[in-house]
């Protein structure tokens, strides 16, 4: 089960020499990830005034949403990840913050307009998730809005009688399910838009893409949208595969 405490130790210790760049080679590299994977979803919320990215390691995604935002937070459990993105990024529209592993001391209310977070709280257990969940729906604007990746794992942690348990080979929060999301998310007035179950390294969909929005005042919460979405990593491929085929089409005459 890992706690925020062997979060922090694994994080603080861990080579980072790849700089997360190692968990994109599935995707076709850190750039498709970003162009196939991560854009599609979010297009719809960037450019955008304050973004918040929560749990950055050594800044992977950092670096393609900069451009997006006109001030980007970072908040991430780990000094270290933290110092790294301070001496990458610098001070020029960034604030950073070290912060519990479960709350967003350090930002204030109503003051992003969007918040992401890919690869990082998938590690993380329901009771982290669920102060997450609270402390989104504190710091989004009204209207603002949210992409969180986070684990639905634990649908998949015990056997059942039609199925084995699915091995736990990413380190996932064995109780976190995509169905808790939502539940939290109706507890502390916080919209979940929509709920993307995909695969990752097996079959089953074991990870979630949710959507999130902190509701205007008056505006009632409705039911997500939970979808799940079996052909995830075909799509990427696919979105490669167009990317190459043009790529290699010879042009005469350099394009200005
Ligand atoms: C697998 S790395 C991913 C980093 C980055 N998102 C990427 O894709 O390269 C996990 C990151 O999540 C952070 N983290 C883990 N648990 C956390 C928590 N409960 N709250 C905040 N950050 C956390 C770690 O410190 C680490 O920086």
């Amino acid at each position: 089960m890992p706690t925020v405490t062997e979060n922090l130790q694994f994080w603080s210790v861990y080579d980072w020499k790849l700089e997360g760049n190692e968990w994109n080679v599935g995707y076709g590299g850190t750039r498709a990830a970003w162009q196939f994977a991560i854009l599609p979803r979010i297009q719809r919320f960037v450019p955008c005034d304050h973004l918040l990215e929560l749990a950055p390691g050594h800044g992977v995604w950092t670096e393609y949403l900069r451009p997006l935002a006109r001030r980007v937070t970072l908040v991430d459990l780990t000094p270290r990840c933290i110092e790294f993105c301070r001496s990458k990024f610098g001070e020029e529209n960034m604030s950073y913050v070290v912060n519990d592993g479960r709350t967003l001391a350090g930002v204030a209310d109503s003051t992003i307009d969007f918040a992401f977070s890919w690869h990082s709280l998938v590690h993380a257990e329901h009771e982290v998730m669920r102060s997450y969940v609270k402390e989104i729906c504190r710091v989004l604007k009204p209207g603002g809005m949210g992409l969180i990746h986070h684990t639905n794992y634990g649908e998949f942690a015990a056997p059942r009688d039609d199925r084995p348990a699915v091995p736990n080979d990413h380190w996932r929060g064995v109780d976190m399910t995509a169905e808790k999301f939502r539940n939290d998310c109706a507890e502390f007035g916080l919209q979940c838009v929509y709920q993307e179950l995909v695969p990752w390294g097996s079959l089953e969909p074991v990870d979630c893409f949710s959507l999130v929005q902190r509701p205007r005042p008056g505006q009632q919460l409705r039911p997500a949208v939970v979808d799940e979405n079996p052909f995830f990593w075909q799509h990427i491929r696919l979105g490669l595969a167009l990317d190459c085929r043009y790529r290699e089409v010879p042009v005469p005459i350099p394009a200005t």
